[in-house]
């Protein structure tokens, strides 16, 4: 019985329409069982290797970069590690609206889990892989507020066997003051610049190689299955008692996120986003200042020393096609931002690019009221959800919740 029904689930993923035992279930079509079973975990292909990174799937480069992942010695204050903002017992995340570390951020911090495998990172996808991100908030005023000098300096102290043993010998660090970088306070920024360019270079180096071990760590962290996929799974499969592991209204709600809703437009595939930018209108936290989102990242992608294409990335230029082949002129991009993925969305409030809007309740309204942006265009147009139909969606919405995998512990 068990191999029929997993033949019967063979056949469907090659051809939907010999589907009469999944269709079975709930009445779903083939256009619509096909769309379901994109949104499945085990849809998802393995991760594209980071080829500007040569250390992605080192398993010693993995556990130096988890030990780095929560030492808050890596801050200004001794205070702040990624794992601050980035805390495993809330999805990653903070909680927060803002973030806060030495200081106050402007976005809200984003989760982890499965997030190297879009081209672009942060919500305006200013950097280009894990390990560049990871860079960004430890030179980060608000963030860990240190300079890669006292960085080096951390990884000499405390890991240099491990450091090493993967990236080779440690610069000599002896004679060079205590703090300086090209991103810190003026004092640290005047101490860079008196160092001269091989020591800038080989701090660098040491500097981009914490952050190819952090991108290592992190790529090890992803989602288990939700509810939704035991649900899609068990309907392709037309199993005894698959209708009855999403209730009537959370299915509702799938059939408004698919259909009416065409939430699916952009939060689609395994994890729920199409990993683009898109302006949905979310009320930017300034009215007089507002966020420009992707607009004002491009140009802080390209002159990165830490993109594909610069000094410390293992990549050939001809890897690195994404940033070649940037779109730098799109005027679809004010005020755009990435989509996020829905995974675990239930479990993580609150939610937009700086947590402007507090619950799930409130962010369906969002998307049935489609406010005019403050900045550039809307792309969505008004969904007219009754009532009803909204609490169906937010019901949905919980049924993409499940474990994350890999070593979140
Ligand atoms: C003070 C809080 C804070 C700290 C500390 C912090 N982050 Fe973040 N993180 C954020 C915020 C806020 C964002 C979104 C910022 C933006 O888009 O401008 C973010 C975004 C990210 C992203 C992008 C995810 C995606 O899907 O695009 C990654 C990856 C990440 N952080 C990893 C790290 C790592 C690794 C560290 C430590 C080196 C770290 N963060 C330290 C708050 C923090
Ligand atoms: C045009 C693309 C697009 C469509 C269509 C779309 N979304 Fe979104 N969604 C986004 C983007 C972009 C954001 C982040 C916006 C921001 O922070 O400014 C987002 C954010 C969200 C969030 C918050 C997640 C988080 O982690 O902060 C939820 C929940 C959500 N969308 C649900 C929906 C639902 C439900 C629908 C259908 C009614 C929908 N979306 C349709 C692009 C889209």
């Amino acid at each position: 019985m068990k191999r029929a029904f997993r033949l019967a689930g063979a056949l469907c993923v090659a051809v939907l329409a010999l589907c009469g035992a999944a269709a079975r279930v709930d009445g779903w079509s083939a256009a619509e069982l096909a769309l379901l079973q994109s949104l499945q975990i085990d849809q998802l292909a393995p991760a594209p290797p980071d080829r500007s990174n040569a250390y992605e799937r080192v398993p010693a480069a993995a556990a130096l970069g988890k030990r780095l992942f929560f030492d808050a010695r890596l801050s200004g204050n001794g205070q702040v590690s990624c794992a601050t903002c980035h805390d495993p017992a809330r999805q990653f995340q903070d909680g927060r609206a803002l973030s806060q570390g030495m200081g106050t951020g402007a976005r809200r911090a984003m989760p982890l889990a499965d997030s190297g495998r879009g081209a672009w990172l942060f919500w305006d996808g200013r950097k280009d892989s894990l390990w560049s991100q990871a860079l960004g908030p430890l030179e980060d005023a608000n963030e860990h507020g240190g300079n890669r000098l006292a960085y080096a300096r951390v990884l000499q102290q405390h890991y240099r066997g491990d450091y090493q043993a993967l990236f080779g010998a440690m610069p000599e660090l002896d004679g060079l003051p205590a703090n300086a970088g090209p991103n810190g306070t003026p004092a640290q920024r005047a101490a860079w610049q008196a160092l001269t360019d091989g020591q800038r270079l080989a701090v660098s180096r040491v500097f981009a190689n914490m952050g190819k071990a952090i991108a290592a760590y992190e790529r090890t962290l992803g989602h288990g299955a939700s509810r939704l996929d035991r649900y899609t799974a068990a309907t392709l499969r037309g199993e005894p008692g698959a209708a009855q592991i999403l209730s009537a209204a959370e299915k509702r709600g799938l059939r408004l996120f698919i259909g009416k809703g065409d939430c699916i437009s952009c939060h689609n595939g395994a994890l729920l986003t199409d990993q683009h930018f898109h302006n949905t209108g979310v009320a930017p936290r300034d009215p007089q200042r507002p966020d420009a989102g992707r607009a004002a990242a491009i140009a802080k992608l390209l002159a990165d020393e830490f993109n594909c294409l610069g000094p410390f990335s293992d990549a050939r230029p001809a890897d690195c096609q994404e940033l070649q082949f940037i779109a730098d002129r799109d005027p679809k991009m004010a005020g755009a931002f990435k989509t996020p993925s829905l995974r675990n969305v239930a479990l993580r409030p609150p939610y937009m690019h700086a947590g402007q809007i507090a619950t799930l309740d409130a962010a369906v309204r969002h998307y049935a009221g489609a406010p005019k942006a403050v900045l550039g265009q809307n792309e969505r147009k008004p969904v007219p959800f009754t009532e009803a139909e909204m609490a169906d969606l937010v019901d949905f919405l919980a049924t993409l919740s499940g474990p994350l995998t890999g070593a979140t512990k």
